[in-house]
């Protein structure tokens, strides 16, 4: 009897508690009532009256240094889990920063806000489109070459095979021909949205962007109209010091079409390299619709007129906050994010 107690001493001595599966297995062998020690208590009955008391002193020694280790390794366990409990207050005070507006989402917001100002509702369309409303519709004449100002990336429709008039709208005028379909003069709208043109991604130029097109159609609506129109924005956007200027440029679905400058905001008119030396950088494009267009969607070009004007969204946020490279927008580093709180 005293070798069994001695060789169960020596085990329980050696057995490791590393995990809870390892503490039930303590348990079960060393300290429940139907462990390997409780029988041993079993046992005792068996032991020569004269030796009971003393086998029966050594078996305590045992049970109580089997409880204790036992006891130890459970609360052990147990305060590993209280670190992981969820507070209970959960109104205290949590130091993760604070996310912040992308850029371009604050110059989107910024320029429909100067546009409703003055009058324009906010109209959306499809990125996915047909050739009718990016390209035939706009006054592109099938096979022109004014189509290849833009490139295209044209829909598969399968196995590599071509769509060739379904594609990614390579600007927001998309927009302009599903206005005037389902809408009667007059109509004074902007339409913000994201275009893709099959460019190489560069510092200057990408595949996917962002613009808004403006459309104003009524009748007697003059050139004029179009130029203070843009003249008020250019100022809200960028200052009253803003200087301006149009010049003539062809696009096939205005008549006549210009390009409108504002004096750059990086140089202040000097001349740098974002100017290319010239001291203006280029913000949109406008002009008068072409009556084509309007004949297009059934609208009568004798008693309405109107104008267009379409401008990258990136374009004006580089300007307005200096940034000298595209790839910045979509490359999604907090350390550039988050200069715009
Ligand atoms: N769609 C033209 C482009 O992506 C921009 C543009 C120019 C839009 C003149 C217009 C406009 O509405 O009248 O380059």
């Amino acid at each position: 009897m005293n070798e069994q107690i001695k060789a169960l001493q020596a085990e329980i001595d050696a057995f490791v508690i590393s995990n809870e599966g390892e503490l039930d297995s303590f348990r079960n062998q060393f300290v429940g009532r139907k462990s390997r020690l409780a029988s041993l208590f079993d046992e005792l009955k068996n032991v020569p009256a004269e030796n009971r008391r003393e086998v029966g002193q050594a078996l305590n020694g045992l049970k109580n240094s089997a409880e204790t280790k036992f006891e130890e390794a459970q609360e052990a366990f147990a305060g590993n889990t209280a670190d992981f409990e969820v507070p209970s207050d959960l109104t205290v005070y949590n130091p993760i920063s604070q996310g912040s507006l992308h850029p371009l989402t604050k110059v989107r917001a910024r320029i429909l806000e100067i546009f409703n100002r003055m009058g324009f509702s906010v109209s959306d369309g499809p990125e996915i489109e047909t050739d009718f409303y990016n390209f035939t519709a706009l006054n592109f004449p099938a096979n022109h070459p004014a189509r290849e100002m833009q490139d295209t990336f044209f829909i598969e429709k399968g196995a590599g095979e071509i769509q060739d008039d379904v594609l990614l709208r390579t600007h927001t005028s998309n927009v302009q021909i599903r206005l005037m379909q389902h809408q009667k003069p007059p109509i004074r709208s902007v339409m913000p949205g994201r275009v893709y043109r099959n460019e190489a991604i560069s510092a200057r130029a990408h595949c996917l962007f962002h613009q808004v097109e403006g459309l104003y159609v009524d009748e007697q609506v003059s050139f004029k109209d179009l130029k203070d129109t843009l003249y008020h924005f250019a100022k809200e956007m960028f200052g009253k010091d803003t200087k301006v200027r149009f010049r003539p440029s062809y696009f096939p679905f205005t008549e006549p079409s210009a390009e409108m400058d504002i004096t750059c905001l990086l140089c202040k008119g000097d001349g740098c390299n974002v100017c290319k030396g010239a001291g203006w950088v280029e913000i949109a494009g406008a002009g008068m619709v072409d009556p084509n267009v309007l004949e297009n969607v059934g609208i009568d070009s004798k008693k309405y007129n109107g104008f267009a004007f379409g401008m990258g969204i990136e374009r004006i946020t580089m300007l307005k906050y200096q940034i000298k490279d595209l790839r910045l927008f979509t490359e999604n580093d907090v350390r550039f994010l988050k200069q715009f709180n």
